[in-house]
C-alpha cells in the first residue's frame, strides 16, 4: 500500500480539508502515516496569514527535496504537493522556488487532488490547479471516512466578503458560500455514526452562514444549529470564527435555548479602539461590540469568551493599544491569541506606514501578560466544580485520559483511559497552566454509549 503524509498548517478549516483529502486518496490505494520518510506522497496543506506561517513552507519543502533526492539515488520516488493558502495565494511561484514541488492545489479545488496525481504519474511534470468554486468542491468530494475522532469539525461555510484591510483570506479563499442544509444535516450523521460526540461547525465567517434549506429558504446558523441538535448520539455543538458583525439575535438566542451548544464563545475583535477597528474595515465600534458581549452573557450566564488580538496594525497609537487594554478588561477573556501585525502582500494595510518591531514587541508582550493573567483567573475559577468532560485521547501517563470541558480546556484524569469517546462528569482537583487535572466522578449517558 503507498502512503500519503498530510502535514496540516493554519486553522481548524484547513484541519477539516486534510480529512478530506485523505478521503479522497483513500480509493487510490494510499494510507496515511505522519512520516515524511515513510510517505510515497507529501501534502503540505499551508497556511497565509502571516509572513512567519507561509516562511515555515519553504523551509519544510527544502528538507523534503533533499528527501526526495534521496529517494531518487535509491530508485525510488516522492511526490510532493502544496495545497492550502499558500497555494491559492502563490501558485506558480512556489515551483520557481522549490522545482521540487510536483502538485499545487488551492483550497478550493482539492478535490481534484486524484486526476493531479495522475497527470504526474504520466510525467507530465508540474499540475498546478487553484481555481473552481467551493460549490463544486463539496459536491465532488466522496463521504468521510469509516472512523471519526470523538470531537469532529465540520465546513459548513467557506470564503469571506468582509475584507478587513490586514487579512489575506478574502484572497485564498474567495467569495462568502453556505453549503445546503440538508448536505450538512447528512454529513453530520454520517461523522456520528462513526464515532464524533461533539462536531465544531467551520466557517471563516461561520455566524454569515446562510445555506439553502430544504424548504428553499435561506437558513440561519442557528437554524441550522437546531436541525443538528436533533441528531441523536451527538452531545455538542460548537461553531467558530464568528464575525461581530453577524452576531444575530437569533444566533444569541440559541445560546439560551439549545442544550447541545456549549457555553463557549470566539469571537474576535482584533483592537478595542475605533480609530484601529475603521481602519482595519471591522465594521463596528468598540461599544457595539461591549453592548454586543452583554447581550450574549444575558442569554446564557455561565458563556465564556475567546478572542483574537493583532498589535501595531499600521498608525496604532499608545492611545490605541490603551483602548484594546480597556476593552480586555471590561469583558475579561477566558482564552486568546494575540498576533503581531504582519504586512501581507495585496492586502491594503501592508502599504501603509508600519509600526516598528520593537514597539509591537513591547505590546504584544503586554497584551499577552494580561490575557494570560485572564486565562489563569478563568481556570483558577473551575477549580473544585464538577464539569462534563469528552474524552478524546489517550494522556500521557498510563491509564489517563485527556478531554474537554465545556468551555475548551484540556483535562487530564487518571484511570479514564477507558472513556474516550465518551463524557464524563469530572471534579476539577488541580489547575496548571494551559490545563485542568480531575478526577472521574460517575458516568453519564450510560444508555447511549457505543
Ligand atoms: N475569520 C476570522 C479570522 C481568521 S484569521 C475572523 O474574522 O476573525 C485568524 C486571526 O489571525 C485573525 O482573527 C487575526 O487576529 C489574525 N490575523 C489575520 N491577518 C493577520 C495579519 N496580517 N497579521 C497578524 N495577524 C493577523
Ligand atoms: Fe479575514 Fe476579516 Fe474575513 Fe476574518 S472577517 S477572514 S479577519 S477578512
Ligand atoms: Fe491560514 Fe488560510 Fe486558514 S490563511 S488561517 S489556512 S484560511
Amino acid at each position: 500500500m503507498r502512503k500519503v503524509f498530510v502535514k496540516t498548517y493554519g486553522c481548524q478549516m484547513n484541519v477539516y480539508d486534510s480529512a478530506r483529502m485523505t478521503d479522497l486518496l483513500a480509493p487510490l490505494g494510499y494510507g496515511t502515516t505522519d512520516r515524511a520518510e515513510d510517505a510515497d506522497m507529501v501534502i503540505l496543506n499551508t497556511c497565509h496569514i502571516r509572513e512567519k506561517a507561509a516562511e515555515k513552507v519553504y523551509s519544510e519543502l527544502g528538507k523534503l527535496r533533499r528527501l526526495k533526492e534521496a529517494r531518487a539515488r535509491s530508485g525510488g520516488s516522492l511526490m510532493i504537493a502544496v495545497a492550502g493558502c499558500v497555494a491559492q495565494a502563490e501558485g506558480r511561484e512556489i515551483v520557481a522556488r522549490q522545482p521540487a514541488v510536483d502538485i499545487v492545489v488551492g483550497p478550493q479545488s482539492y478535490h481534484r487532488l486524484p486526476e493531479l496525481i495522475a497527470r504526474i504519474a504520466r510525467g507530465a511534470g508540474h499540475a498546478l490547479e487553484t481555481d473552481f468554486p467551493a460549490e463544486e468542491k463539496f459536491d465532488a468530494l466522496p463521504d468521510e471516512g469509516m472512523s471519526a475522532a470523538p470531537a469532529a469539525f465540520l465546513t459548513v461555510q467557506e470564503g469571506c466578503d468582509k475584507f478587513c484591510t490586514f487579512c489575506v483570506v478574502p484572497y485564498t479563499r474567495g467569495a462568502e458560500y453556505s453549503r445546503p442544509v440538508t448536505q450538512l444535516v447528512q454529513e453530520a450523521e454520517r461523522v456520528v455514526r462513526a464515532g464524533a460526540r461533539e462536531i465544531t461547525l467551520l466557517g471563516q465567517n461561520v455566524n454569515a452562514y446562510r445555506g439553502q434549506g430544504p424548504d428553499g429558504e435561506a437558513w440561519s446558523l442557528a437554524r441550522l444549529m437546531e436541525a443538528l441538535s436533533g441528531i441523536e448520539g451527538l452531545a455538542r455543538l460548537r461553531y467558530t470564527t464568528s464575525h461581530p458583525r453577524d452576531m444575530s439575535d437569533d444566533l444569541i438566542a440559541a445560546h439560551r435555548d439549545l442544550d447541545k451548544l456549549m457555553p463557549y464563545l470566539h469571537l474576535p475583535v482584533q483592537s478595542g479602539s475605533d480609530r484601529v477597528l475603521e481602519a482595519m474595515n471591522r465594521q463596528h465600534k468598540a461599544d457595539h461590540y461591549l453592548r454586543l458581549v452583554e447581550r450574549i452573557r444575558a442569554a446564557r450566564a455561565d458563556i465564556a469568551l475567546s478572542s483574537d488580538f493583532i498589535v501595531g496594525f499600521p498608525g496604532e497609537s499608545d492611545a490605541d493599544f490603551d483602548a484594546t487594554v480597556a476593552l480586555i478588561r471590561r469583558v475579561g477573556y477566558a482564552q486568546s491569541f494575540s498576533f503581531k501585525y504582519s504586512a501581507r502582500p495585496g492586502t491594503p494595510a501592508a502599504a501603509a506606514r508600519q509600526i516598528p518591531d520593537d514597539v509591537k514587541d513591547a505590546r504584544l508582550q503586554a497584551l499577552q501578560g494580561l490575557l494570560g493573567a485572564q486565562q489563569d483567573a478563568f481556570n483558577a475559577s473551575c477549580a473544585g466544580k464538577v464539569m462534563a468532560v469528552l474524552f478524546e485521547k489517550p494522556g500521557r501517563q498510563a491509564a489517563q485520559a485527556v478531554g474537554r470541558s465545556p468551555y475548551l480546556q484540556p483535562v487530564h484524569v487518571d484511570g479514564a483511559a477507558g472513556l474516550i469517546g465518551r463524557i464524563a462528569d469530572v471534579r476539577i482537583e488541580a489547575v496548571m497552566s494551559n490545563s485542568l487535572k480531575g478526577a472521574f466522578v460517575h458516568q453519564r449517558e450510560k444508555a447511549h454509549l457505543n
